[in-house]
This record gives structure tokens, sequence and C-alpha cells, in this order.
């Protein structure tokens, strides 16, 4: 028994030498020292053992545990040590690499222009608006004096959800909904700025999807001066001191008088390609708030007046940044996207 006892304390040390993951060690320490492991197995011999015998083999027996255990204690810390210094090794970082670039995005071209004309409307005490993109049909025709059947209705060709609901065919609607709000509250001084669609095939200047800014100011003694001024002073901030503007008649049924507004192009006045040699550049339509409308809304049309206009914003900002194609603001190139910086 005493010899095997030395040959298992020696082919113990010996496998220990050897090993060299921790999940090994635990193995080796059930070989050797567990319930069914080589050491109780030889131990359990020693019933037959002489009285004398006895003490030595069990003393012998605890010194080759002794040293079994010391030794998986030695190696476990071994292994361990070196299973953090090669995880130390293959996470270190180089932190001389040089960084990542960030993509740093901008602006869309069409939120600056809206940006920029929605401060110079600010500034003259308007407020902002909001309306809705899928739009009733009463609010984006009817309220508008737009029976149903109207033939103007023609004019705006329309994605309709329903009968009764479509996609709005303009911001005119906010018009609308901003006097049924204020139910009958004056002053009403507002601009709208979003999208609007229209049945329409895409090309180089027409677009499905596009973007108006409605304005509206609603009150006693509004006049057609006042929507000259206003757009005096629109035109002047947005191209400069020196820029003009020219009213042609023209018709809108929610407006009457109605008249298109035409500022001077950026050539100043003497002829560009971008103007097609008119001086002119065609932004708006606008007019006097027709008194059906005022009703409409609950507004009483013998004591209060109003103007009205909506432009394009893609027709301002085609013209500002010499862009030739509408459907650049909607395909999202980024090459395209890129060349407007974030002022
Ligand atoms: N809603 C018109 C359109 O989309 C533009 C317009 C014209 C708006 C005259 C107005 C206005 O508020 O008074 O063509």
């Amino acid at each position: 028994m005493r010899e095997r006892l030395e040959q298992l304390n020696k082919e113990a040390l010996e496998e220990l030498c050897h090993i060299g993951n921790s999940q090994l060690v635990q193995d080796l320490r059930v070989k050797y020292l567990g319930k069914k492991g080589r050491l109780t197995e030889i131990l359990r011999g020693m019933g037959k053992l002489s009285a004398e015998e006895r003490p030595i083999i069990g003393q012998l027996a605890n010194t080759v545990r002794e040293n079994i255990e010391q030794k998986l204690e030695e190696v476990k810390v071994a292994i361990e040590k070196k299973e953090i210094e090669a995880k130390l090794q293959r996470e270190s970082l180089d932190v001389t690499l040089p960084g990542r670039p960030i993509q740093v995005g901008n602006r869309h071209p069409l939120t600056l222009v809206i940006e920029q004309i929605e401060d110079v409307f600010l500034g003259m005490g308007f407020t902002v608006a909001e309306g809705f993109e899928v739009e009733q049909d009463y609010y984006n025709f009817e309220a508008l004096n737009l029976p149903k059947d109207h033939p103007a209705r023609d004019m705006q060709d329309s994605f309709y959800i329903t009968e009764e609901i479509l996609m709005r065919t303009h911001t005119s609607p906010v018009q609308a909904r901003t006097m049924e709000k204020m139910e009958g509250e004056v002053p009403v001084k507002i601009i709208c700025p979003g999208r609007v669609y229209r049945r329409d095939n895409d090309d180089a200047t027409h677009s499905h999807v596009f973007t108006q800014i409605e304005g509206l100011m609603v009150g006693e003694n509004v006049r057609m001066s006042d929507l000259k001024g206003v757009l005096l002073e629109f035109a002047q901030q947005m191209f400069g001191e020196n820029a003009g503007i020219r009213l042609r008649p023209s018709f809108f049924p929610f407006t009457e008088p109605s008249a298109e507004v035409d500022v001077t192009c950026m050539c100043g006045g003497e002829g560009c390609k971008i103007c097609k040699n008119t001086g002119w550049i065609e932004v708006l339509g606008s007019g006097m708030v027709h008194p059906r409308v005022l009703e409409m809304a609950g507004y009483d049309s013998e004591k209060y007046t109003g103007f009205a206009f909506g432009l394009g914003v893609e027709r301002i900002a085609m013209k500002k940044y010499d862009i030739d194609d509408i459907r650049q603001f909607y395909t999202n190139d980024l090459r395209f996207l890129k060349q407007f910086n974030r002022v």
C-alpha cells in the first residue's frame, strides 16, 4: 500500500506538471482526490492493515493528499496568471491607431430655405402653424370654396385614399383649420411650411411630392397693399434689398382678387439663364381671402378681411442654388446633399 501511495504521489505530481488550462486542473483534482478518485480507492484497503501499520499509512496518505493539493493550487495559480496575460494580450488596444472619422450630416437644402423664409416671416410677427399631410377633402377643397365637381379641382390632380380623405394637394387647408381653431379671434397671422402631393409624372421640373409655404393674415382693414408690403419685404430679405415684386392677375377659387407674384431675379433684372432672360422669377400665388372662405371658417366677412399666399419652396431653392432637376431634392444622393453647408 505504501508503494501504491508513493506511486500515486509521483504520478499525480508528474501529470500536473504537464497541463495547460484551468479546466484540466479541476479534472485532475477529481481524478486523484475526488470521492471516487484514486486516493480514496487506495484508502479503501486500510481495513486490512494491522493496527501498527494503520497510523503510518494514514499519515503517508495525508502527506500525499497535501502534496497533491499543494501542487494543484500551484499549477492553478500559474495557469490563471498565464490565461490573464494571454487575455490582456489578445484584447490590447493600439492607442496609436488613427480614429475613424465620424460622418457629419448637413441640413437638407429645402430645410435651409424653409428656415430662412420662416425667419423672415417670424420677424414680421407671423407664427408657424402645422397641418396634416393626410387631409380631409373638406379642408383641402370644400372649405376653400372648391365644392365637389368644381372644375378648378382639375388644377390639382390628387391622390385619394378614400372618397373623403386624400394626400393634401397644397398647404391651403391650414388656412381653414387655423381660422376654425381661432374661433373668430383676430389677428390671424400664420405661415405653414409642409409637403404636398399631386398626381404628376416626375421629371426635371415636376415632382409628385413637393414643398409649399402657406401664409395667412386676417384682421380688420387688412388690404391688398398689406399683402404687397409683406411680400416686398420678404423678397428683399430673401433676394437682396434691390429686389422688387410684380403682381400679375390670376385666379384661385379661395382668393378674390388673385395674383401671381414674381420677384426680381438674382441677376438684378438684367436677364440670365435662371430667369430665361425675363428678369423675373415666379415664386408664389396670392390674393385676398374669398369672403366665402372666411364665412365657412366662422369669420364675419363684413367685418374682417385677409390676404393669403402660397409659395413653392423647391422653385426658390432651385433658383437660389442653381439646381436644374427637382428630383435631386428627393433622391437623397449624398454627393448632392453634401454640397450644402450647415449655416
Ligand atoms: N394653393 C395654391 C396652389 O397650390 C397656392 C395659393 C394661391 C395659395 C393663392 C394661397 C393663395 O394661399 O392665396 O397652387
